[in-house]
């Protein structure tokens, strides 16, 4: 376990665990808390030895959104010049599967940062919105274009217009949360979906999730392509050869991850 100025990071096995620690601002993404995440989630991703990360918040917050008081007195010169929030990119480009475990506010940037994650597990208190409107400003992490892929444009529209909040309930109804899970068991029902992922082909889950992910970047033709392509590939696995013979002579698989 490794502490730094906003994030604790874990290794469990083959599972790393990110926890956002800025309690005092309800987690909010200020640069910094950026830049650690980015890092230790790089680090995580080039380490085979990890086959998911795990990024979740406190129990009152995931994160309340980007740091409103450290993005008060920048003007446009400013944003443009630091290309304001493009550190995510880092963490949207992760390989290794990601899994967001999100209790309480996820709002703003905190809502955009849980969206990059392949799979959301919400607890039954969590509250998804995107309230940059209320503030004179709009979503700039993502979360125009993912909460319309995610939910569709009916409701992306509410949340972002109104800066109205949903419950776990709302938000897994309309397609962004994966599973809810109670409040008390979110750490522990994530980390056992962590670890099930991770027991899994590393290769096969970057072809699994680079090939679903392809579903909200391209047409259905091509998208099928892709997909072909990318199973065919599979092929070239020793895990591939070993899942199969596994199955056959009904005995667990033993991955190697190549
Ligand atoms: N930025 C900075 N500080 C924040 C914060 C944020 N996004 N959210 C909460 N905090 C701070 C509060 O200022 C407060 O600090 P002080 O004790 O120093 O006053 C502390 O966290 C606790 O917050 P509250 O007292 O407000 O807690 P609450 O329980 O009464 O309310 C809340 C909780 C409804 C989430 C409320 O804090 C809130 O509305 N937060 C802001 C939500 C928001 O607008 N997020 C969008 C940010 S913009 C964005 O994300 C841009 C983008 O997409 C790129």
């Amino acid at each position: 376990q490794q502490t730094t100025e906003h994030i604790t990071v874990e290794w469990r096995g083959r599972v790393g665990i990110i926890t956002l620690n800025r309690p005092h601002a309800l987690n909010a993404l200020n640069l910094a808390l950026g830049a650690e995440v980015v890092a230790a989630a790089a680090a995580m991703d080039t380490d085979p030895s990890i086959g998911a990360i795990v990024l979740t918040g406190s129990e009152k917050a995931f994160a309340a959104g980007a740091d409103i008081k450290e993005m008060a007195g920048r003007s446009y010169a400013d944003v443009i010049r630091e290309d304001f929030f493009s550190v995510w990119d880092r963490f949207a480009a992760v390989r290794t599967p990601t899994i967001a475990a999100v209790s309480g506010y996820a709002l703003g940037g905190g809502c955009e940062v849980a969206m990059m994650c392949d799979l959301l597990i919400a607890a039954e208190n969590a509250r998804f919105g995107q309230p940059e409107i209320t503030l004179g400003t709009m979503p700039g992490i993502g979360g125009t274009q993912r909460l319309a892929r995610a939910v569709g444009k009916a409701k992306a529209m509410d949340l972002v217009l109104t800066g109205r909040m949903m419950d776990a309930e709302e938000a897994e109804r309309a397609g962004l949360v994966s599973r809810i899970v109670t409040t008390d068991t979110l750490l522990d029902e994530t980390l056992a979906i962590a670890e099930k992922i991770a027991s899994m082909s590393l290769p096969a889950a970057y072809a699994a999730k680079e090939a679903v992910a392809h579903a909200h970047e391209s047409t259905l033709a091509a998208g099928v392509q892709f997909e072909r392509r990318t199973f065919h590939a599979t092929f070239a696995l020793a895990d591939r050869a070993e899942g199969m013979a596994a199955f056959v002579e009904k005995r667990p698989p033993t991955f190697t991850h190549a």
